[in-house]
């Protein structure tokens, strides 16, 4: 495995490479959540790159930008244990420069939801994401559908800005108690750890819901969010939308995702389901 903290070098070692290749970004902290995109590269593809980058443009005033975990040894072995083949690891000053031209999330589906809640969040992060996509020129990349809005407003730049990489949604990995992986879960106690089951519980609850007939978002809703209130620190939203981030009064098969964002204690937690 090729490790590299600069950008010349990384292009060098990128060009070295024959044959298709899959690149997954990361911001560190790596779990089975993100490993399971790794081996899912490295299946597909006759190259693996990762990328770990806390990327600061996505982080609001406040946020734990300062507090995010950075596990660097471990990260290293788990990619180079995962068959990767090139990890860069670049400072800020090799992504950013002064003054620097950006892109913005669309009005919106870039605004709603977790864009509502975090404003700024997808401009920094489609704007890290054109420029890993980008230095990489990987043929596939891979991201988890465990952030779905990111996931969709990623494939959205891709086709608006008539980018050549295909963008592979993977599926989200739990714990076996149904808590959705984060890097943000270290954060939490282990009382907190128990209250934060109530978000898969909401969703596996909608699940059923869905699966009996039920159809109105409406009513799932408000199961949902019985479900969570007495639980979570502060429900942020419980959301039904298409594909396309389109409220939805009624779920549509195949089409639908039900999300929910609450902080619980001082974490924010998102989660969700695709139907
Ligand atoms: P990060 O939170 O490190 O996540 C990196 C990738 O792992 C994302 O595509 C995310 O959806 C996926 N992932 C995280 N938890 C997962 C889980 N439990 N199951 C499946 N996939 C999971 O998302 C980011 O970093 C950043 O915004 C980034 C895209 C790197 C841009 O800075």
């Amino acid at each position: 495995m090729i490790i590299t903290r600069e950008y010349a070098s990384f292009a060098e070692a990128r060009d070295s490479f024959g044959g298709s290749i899959g690149f997954v970004p990361t911001m560190g902290a790596l779990h089975e959540g993100h490993l399971s995109l790794i081996r899912r590269a490295r299946e597909e593809n006759d190259h693996v790159i990762v990328s770990i980058f806390v990327n600061p443009t996505q982080f609001l005033e406040g946020e734990d930008l300062d507090k995010y975990p950075r596990r660097e040894e471990a990260d290293r072995k788990i990619c180079e244990l995962a068959g990767v083949d090139l990890l860069y690891l670049p400072s800020i000053d090799q992504i950013y420069e002064e003054d620097e031209l950006s892109i913005s999330a669309p009005k919106i589906r870039g605004y709603i939801l977790e864009g509502a809640s975090r404003p700024g969040h997808f401009d920094g992060m489609l704007q890290v994401v054109m420029k890993l996509l980008n230095l990489s020129r990987a043929d596939r990349a891979y991201f988890g559908k465990k952030d779905a809005q990111q996931l969709v407003l990623i494939q959205q730049m891709v086709r608006n800005y008539f980018m050549k990489v295909q963008i592979v949604p993977c599926e989200i990995v739990r714990d076996a108690d149904g808590l959705a992986l984060s890097s943000r879960n270290v954060y939490l106690s282990p009382e907190e750890r128990r209250r934060a089951l109530s978000l898969s519980r909401s969703l596996k609850r909608a699940a059923k819901l869905v699966q009996s007939g039920e159809r109105k978002s409406e009513v799932i809703r408000a199961v949902m969010t019985g479900i969570l209130e007495p639980e979570v620190t502060e429900l942020d939203y419980v959301a039904i939308v298409d594909r396309n981030f389109r409220p939805l009064e009624e779920v549509e098969l195949g089409n639908t995702i039900i999300l929910v964002a609450a902080k619980v204690g001082e974490t924010r937690l998102i989660d969700n389901l695709w139907v």
